[in-house]
């Protein structure tokens, strides 16, 4: 008889640990855990939800399954679920430089590159003239706007240097870094492919010198599932009608002195997009305290500046805003699995076969990614996805004959996943996928 173990480890965002069960909601001024840096003081908990830097398995902290089954079973697959890590601000203010440091953001470190098989590796050097008649509207220094930092590169090789100590070292279940065992799917934004080359080179440094080139798997960035980013009308109609409420228009009305202090700071007044929700100044803000920047000024000079208090309000509002569209909200979970019904489907194929052809499948999304596979699995109430955010690490194990899986969020076994046959697991999946998903999106 053989034993079929399968422990498949995800990271979500949330731990089910003690910070999690502290999910500020919208009552609170503060959210609790880093926003800071990607470096949790030793004074915290080790998996204490860090937004700069998700907290995620390790050898250290890994928690096997109990004795009994995993001598007679064997891990036969890892799926791991994960977020990129930290970059620059993604959504820009109208005089976006005059928030910014002189010296602007660093990207000289994570350069992005772009290859074709014989021809020379272009590296894409950002670089904004300062004459260039635009330039007051994006910072100077060497980044585009969402793109992975110096910063971000770093930690992504620490978590490689990580999942490889655990799964090489510690396990023995990883024998070596190649395609034949690791199977890598990003979407097609640079900043993934760059978190899943950094992660492989921390895990072999020589084959990363010797400049082979790895094929990631993406999908067409105009159906990509992982982002998700198929068009679902349906489910545009269905978040419009829910965000028309009182369950989602008092956070707005009742904070309007916070926003007129933000708008201030930012130059943002009356600009629609900053002010449907929160999710502008929450990204502006993130970005700049996990990469070591001040909170902005209106003029670096220090007059209208964000305080510490608007940016902590800032960070419960954008919990309280994420929970409520995945999870909270009168038709949440339908607006869930239109928008994210093609990767569940995705993920339960490839969980549901008779032989793994890969031993780790590694895939590096976004937020959106991780905040609506957490919802799906029920790993709720939801906070913003931290960047790292591994939202599932699924080992699977064999235990003669039957597969099951472990579900890990931020490097800890999920409540009420810690062992389940896999066929169990795969129906949950499977459950979230809407019948004729492309007609209940397009309406036909
Ligand atoms: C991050 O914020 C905490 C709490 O406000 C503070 O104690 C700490 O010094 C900050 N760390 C950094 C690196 O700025
Ligand atoms: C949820 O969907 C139902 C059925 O379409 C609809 O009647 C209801 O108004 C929706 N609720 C919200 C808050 O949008
Ligand atoms: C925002 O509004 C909600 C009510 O909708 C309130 O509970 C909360 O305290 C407000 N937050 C801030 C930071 O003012």
């Amino acid at each position: 008889m053989q034993l079929i173990f399968q422990n498949l480890a995800f990271a979500l965002p949330l731990a089910s640990s003690v910070v999690t069960a502290q999910n500020p909601g919208l009552g609170l001024s503060s959210a609790s855990g880093v926003y800071n840096s990607s470096e949790t003081p030793s004074t915290l908990p080790w998996n204490t939800y860090n937004f700069c830097n998700a907290p995620h398995i390790n050898a250290l902290h890994y928690a096997p399954p109990p004795l009994a089954v995993s001598a007679a079973g064997q891990l036969v697959h890892v799926s791991v679920v994960m977020r990129h890590h930290k970059r620059t601000p993604d959504n820009l203010a109208p005089s976006e430089r005059a928030l910014n440091p002189p010296m602007g953001w660093d990207c000289s470190k994570a350069v992005q590159l772009t290859y074709d098989l014989g021809g020379v590796a272009i590296a894409h050097d950002a670089t904004t003239p300062a004459q260039h008649p635009f330039a007051r509207t994006i910072w100077s220094g060497t980044c585009d706007a969402g793109q992975l930092t110096s910063g971000g590169l770093i930690d992504a090789a620490q978590h490689g240097k990580d999942l490889w100590e655990l799964y090489h070292d510690h396990l023995g279940f990883l024998s070596v870094v190649s395609p034949e065992e690791i199977w890598v799917r990003t979407s097609t934004e640079d900043r993934t492919m760059q978190v899943a080359g950094a992660m492989l080179a921390a895990m072999d440094p020589l084959r990363a010198a010797r400049g082979q080139p790895w094929a990631v798997h993406t999908q067409p960035s105009s159906i990509d599932s992982l982002v998700p980013a198929y068009p679902c009308p349906a489910a545009n109609s269905i978040r419009d009608a829910f965000q028309a409420v009182p369950a989602w228009t008092d956070h707005l009305s009742s904070n309007v002195s916070l926003k007129a202090r933000l708008d201030d700071a930012f130059g943002t007044a009356d600009i629609g997009s900053w002010a449907s929700w929160y999710d502008h100044f929450f990204d502006a803000l993130t970005a700049r305290t996990c990469n070591g920047h001040p909170l902005p000024c209106n003029d670096f000079a220090g007059t209208k500046c964000v305080s510490e208090a608007d940016a902590a309000a800032v960070f419960a509002i954008g919990d309280f805003e994420y929970d409520y569209i995945w999870h909270a909200a009168e038709n949440a979970s339908t607006y869930n699995s239109l928008t994210f019904g093609a990767f569940f489907a995705e993920l339960a194929d490839a969980l549901a076969v008779p032989e793994f052809s890969h031993r780790l499948a590694l895939y590096v999304g976004h937020d959106g990614s991780l905040v609506r596979l957490l919802a799906g699995l029920g790993v709720v109430p939801l906070r913003w996805p931290s960047s790292a955010l591994k939202s599932s690490l699924k080992y699977v194990w064999e235990v003669v004959g039957t597969r099951f899986v472990r579900v890990f969020h931020e490097g800890t076994v999920i409540k009420g996943m810690e062992w389940i046959p896999l066929e169990e697991f795969v129906g949950t999946l499977r459950l979230l996928v809407p019948d004729q998903l492309f007609e209940r999106c397009m309406g036909d």
